[in-house]
């Protein structure tokens, strides 16, 4: 008759001892019984189905009813049938297949283990599985490249806190309490800081140049760094506009810098990133913290600057033939009075980059929302 799961009266040792000897060889010859597939699928399922194998009934029948006292003993016995119970199913299983490999070569039995090698065998030079590979997001890509231009030219790389206080974002950079300057950058305010004085509420930064405030606090000129990061300002997405974006940030200070020192880093960094037959040009323009301020810009890169292609008006550079890209100037000797920096012997230059807008010039992208909606499809293409 088949072997079931008796109910234990006991749980004395030897009462235990004899309910494991019993199942174990009901085990035994049930697994020598094994001769096929199907044979093994019903061995196993007999055994160890979750739902109600032996195994699950004498944790159910035995281990669960077990007295207090009895409950360590009765677990170990348990434990050992488990592992008796997989060894077996795994032996019937390696038993099954030698026999398979027998019929099928009419080979001898002492032969099984070495035919069982050699069905077994593992062709190494079979093509491996391919695991996609991660890749640069475009906007890491193109400001690890914006940095790695500027650490050519011996700059380092300083950041800065995301969320800033007034200070470092406004009143540090010349921007006076309500300087109209400050409306041009939408801030998010962080709520409930109203009772605190203006200069130390926090609030998203709008721009990277904070970290210009905090290099110089930091360290004596001469002075030359980038600062990468990320930056918030309350605009409505759109094809154009994302609330949150990167910028790069620059500053050079030492002695005797001059705007020429500017154009010249400037252009040799727009030659770097977007080919040497690119042309710069310096616009006038305004930001409290720089004076003069300009803005750069260079040729059209779609159409080489001529303002049309294809038969019509380039729609890149609206025609104009120059793409503006980013905003510098000369540091506002009003800035260096906030660092303790003395304006009579320093001079220097900074300026200001917005990552996304020049990803876009770069790979051609369309929408700026592209970046930030994490499509792979998109994402894959700069791998
Ligand atoms: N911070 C400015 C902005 O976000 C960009 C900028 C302009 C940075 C001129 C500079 C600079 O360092 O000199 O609009």
């Amino acid at each position: 008759m088949a072997y079931s799961v008796p109910k234990l009266t006991d749980y004395s040792a030897a009462e235990l001892e004899k309910a494991s000897a019993e199942l174990l060889a009901a085990l035994e010859m049930e697994s020598s019984a094994v001769d096929g597939e199907a044979a093994w699928k019903l061995f196993r399922d007999r055994w160890m189905a979750r739902k109600n194998g032996i195994l699950t009934q004498i944790r159910e029948s035995w281990l669960k009813t077990a007295p207090a006292e009895s409950k360590r003993q009765t677990g170990m016995v348990v434990n050992d049938i488990n592992w008796a119970v997989e060894e077996a199913v795994k032996e019937a299983k390696n038993r099954y297949e030698d026999l398979a490999i027998l019929g099928y070569t009419g080979a001898d039995k002492d032969e099984a283990p070495r035919r069982r090698v050699s069905a077994e065998r593992l062709d190494i030079t079979l093509p491996g599985i391919r695991r996609p590979l991660g890749a640069e997001h475009p906007i890491v890509k193109t400001m690890n490249e914006i940095v790695s231009v500027f650490r050519n030219l011996g700059y380092s790389v300083e950041e800065g806190p995301e969320i800033e206080t007034d200070y470092y974002n406004f009143e540090a950079l010349n921007f006076p309490p309500n300087h109209p300057a400050r409306d041009t950058q939408d801030t998010l305010f962080i709520a409930g800081q109203e009772s605190k004085p203006l200069r130390e509420r926090l609030l998203l930064r709008t721009h990277t140049s904070p970290v210009q405030i905090r290099s110089m606090e930091k360290m004596k000129p001469p002075l030359r760094v980038v600062c990468p990061g990320k930056v918030h300002r309350n605009d409505a997405p759109d094809a154009t506009h994302s609330p949150i974006f990167h910028q790069i940030e620059g500053l050079a200070v030492d002695t005797n810098i001059t705007f020429c020192d500017l154009k010249g880093t400037l252009d040799h960094a727009m030659k770097a990133l977007f080919g040497s037959s690119v042309k710069t040009r310096f616009y006038p323009s305004f930001f409290p913290f720089t004076e003069p301020s300009a803005d750069v810009q260079i040729s059209c890169i779609f159409c080489g600057g001529k303002g049309y292609r294809d038969g019509g008006r380039c729609p890149n550079c609206k025609g104009g033939g120059w793409i503006e890209l980013l905003g510098c100037g000369m540091v506002d000797p009003n800035v260096y009075g906030f660092v303790d920096y003395d304006p009579t012997k320093v001079s220097g230059f900074a300026f200001g980059m917005g990552v996304e807008r020049i990803a876009i010039l770069k790979y051609g992208v369309d929408d700026i929302q592209l970046f930030f909606q994490g499509d792979v499809r998109f994402l894959e293409q700069f791998g």
